[in-house]
């Protein structure tokens, strides 16, 4: 029997196991980082082999459970990498603000716990706040969704731990959230946001949106997944839409003559 990197018949075998049983979509993901993570959780069960790792997850529905946690990546920040939140509000928020867009749409596709979902209606409040308007979701929806349903339930608690606040300012944290753990959000940020599940591969994307984040969740798909994507994601934005993506990602193939850059460093495009 080869070692588990050489095994290539024995890799095959579990990911279309896990793809077959879990519905996740394995093929559409870089092999390389599928690897990793599998021999990530081999590791900590002490599992050499392919085979014996595919039997393990037939036993043990916890350890099925890990892995799917371990492939799905579910790291995430309030305002992470703010940089980017100070751009959108600069660039996007006011042109969505004065455009005829009743309500606004956002959508953070691959949300994760609902960071990304809370800090996006955050800044519109701000600005609606700024300009002394009223914002409720009849003016602003923002939607959350990810495959990882764990991810999602958490997502609509809205709490969060202290290291959740890494990137938010002060003074942000002290009028969006609670002081006290749990760390809650505002209800009037909560009216703003809802979740969904949705597997950004197989099903349909919303239509009519404004501005979609999709921020370190590309990365981790093969590139003609990645096209895509973006093929879906230019399909889902309402005419002048924004897409916003990780600072690591950026478009590929006919997505970048479908975009304008907006603010290239931010990741910030605008559907042409
Ligand atoms: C690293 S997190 C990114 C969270 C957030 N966008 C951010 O930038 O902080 C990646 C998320 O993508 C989600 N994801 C992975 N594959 C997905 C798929 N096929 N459909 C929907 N979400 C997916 C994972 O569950 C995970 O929550």
């Amino acid at each position: 029997m080869p070692a588990a990197e050489l095994d290539d018949a024995g890799f095959a075998a579990l990911t279309a196991k896990i793809a077959r049983e879990r519905a996740f979509g394995c093929a559409s993901y870089k092999e390389k980082c599928l690897r990793r993570r599998i021999a990530v959780r081999m590791r900590a069960r002490g599992v050499h082999r392919f085979a014996d790792y595919a039997a393990l997850l037939d036993r043990d529905a916890l350890e099925y459970e890990r892995l799917i946690d371990t492939l799905t990546i579910n790291v995430t920040k309030l305002f992470r990498n703010w940089s980017a939140f100070d751009a959108i509000s600069r660039l996007v928020v006011p042109i969505l603000w004065e455009g005829a867009a009743r309500p606004i749409r956002g959508w953070s596709a691959g949300c994760s716990s609902g960071e990304e979902s809370y800090s996006l209606a955050i800044l519109f409040h701000r600005h609606a706040a700024l300009r002394g308007e009223p914002i409720d979701a009849s003016r602003l929806q923002v939607l959350g969704s990810d495959i990882d349903r764990a991810s999602l339930e958490s997502a609509r608690r809205g709490q969060f731990a202290e290291a959740a606040f890494a990137d938010t300012p002060a003074e942000v944290r002290r009028r969006y959230f609670s002081a006290r753990p749990p760390f809650e959000v505002v209800p009037e940020i909560r009216s703003l946001v809802s979740f969904e599940r949705r597997d950004l591969i197989v099903d349909p994307p919303p239509r009519g949106m404004h501005l979609i984040a999709c921020r370190n969740v590309l990365i981790y798909f093969d590139r003609s997944t990645q096209e895509t994507l973006f093929q879906r994601f230019h399909d889902a934005l309402a005419p002048g839409g924004f897409l916003v993506l990780g600072k690591v990602e950026t478009l590929l193939g006919p997505a970048r003559s479908q975009f304008a850059a907006v603010d290239p460093r931010e990741r910030i495009f605008r559907r042409r």
